[in-house]
């Protein structure tokens, strides 16, 4: 397995990287991506010249083939700067379902840091939305004071919050109702150089 820049002439794997943002977000955003084209142009976009997009890449035999080979994509992450380059967002990062867990997420982010510091940046930040109620500051009204509902956040139901905070990340604001009522949007940042 290794970390390779999305190749932008290679419409094998950019593909096979669409079709893993539609695949890994069925469950968490179903209606981010709803079809394949859709999620070609987010790839797509992600290639563009002061962007970072950044695969994990896996050799797997080729059932249609004896002895051969191909690369298959088993993560993706991306990051756009902002603030004169000083902050990037991060986004998207998502991992092939059948190999979650298993710190690949991890080593994309490392990856991404690495990526954002050589390009001079300070600060990696996102947003999280919850629109399925995975978190307690789902379906319900953050006002008057949102920040003490964020203050008292529990994850419900594996909102990847939870794996951003075992990265280094901390959460550093939200959204309310930015997906509609009651799904707001989580952010987090992280400094990744002084
Ligand atoms: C979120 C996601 C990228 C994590 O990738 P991953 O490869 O499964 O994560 P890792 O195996 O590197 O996990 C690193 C740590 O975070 C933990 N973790 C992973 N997902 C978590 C979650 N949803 N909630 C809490 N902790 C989580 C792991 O247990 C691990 O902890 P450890 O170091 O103590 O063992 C992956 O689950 C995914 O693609 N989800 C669907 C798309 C998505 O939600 N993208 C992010 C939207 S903002």
């Amino acid at each position: 397995m290794e970390i390779i820049d999305l190749p932008s002439d290679n419409a094998d794997l950019i593909e096979t990287t669409a079709r893993l943002l539609m695949t890994g977000f069925q469950t968490f955003a179903p209606h981010a991506w709803p079809t394949l084209e859709d999620a070609l142009e987010e790839v797509r976009e992600s290639l563009e010249d002061d962007r970072i997009s950044r695969i994990m890449v896996s050799e797997v035999k080729d059932p249609t083939t004896t002895n051969q080979s191909r690369r298959t994509v088993l993560g993706w992450i991306g990051g756009m700067p902002h603030y004169n380059g000083h902050s990037w967002e991060l986004h998207p990062l998502v991992v092939s379902p059948s190999h979650q867990r298993r710190g690949i997420g991890r080593r994309l982010v490392a990856d991404l840091e690495t990526q954002v510091r050589q390009r001079g940046g300070c600060t990696i930040y996102l947003g999280s939305d919850d629109e399925t109620g995975l978190t307690s500051i789902a379906n319900i009204d953050l006002y008057p004071n949102p920040l003490q509902h964020l203050m008292e956040i529990q994850n419900l139901g594996g909102h990847p919050y939870g794996f951003y905070q075992k990265v280094g990340f901390a959460i550093v604001g939200v959204i309310p109702d930015a997906n509609g009522p009651g799904k707001p949007d989580i952010f987090l940042a992280k400094r990744i150089s002084h």
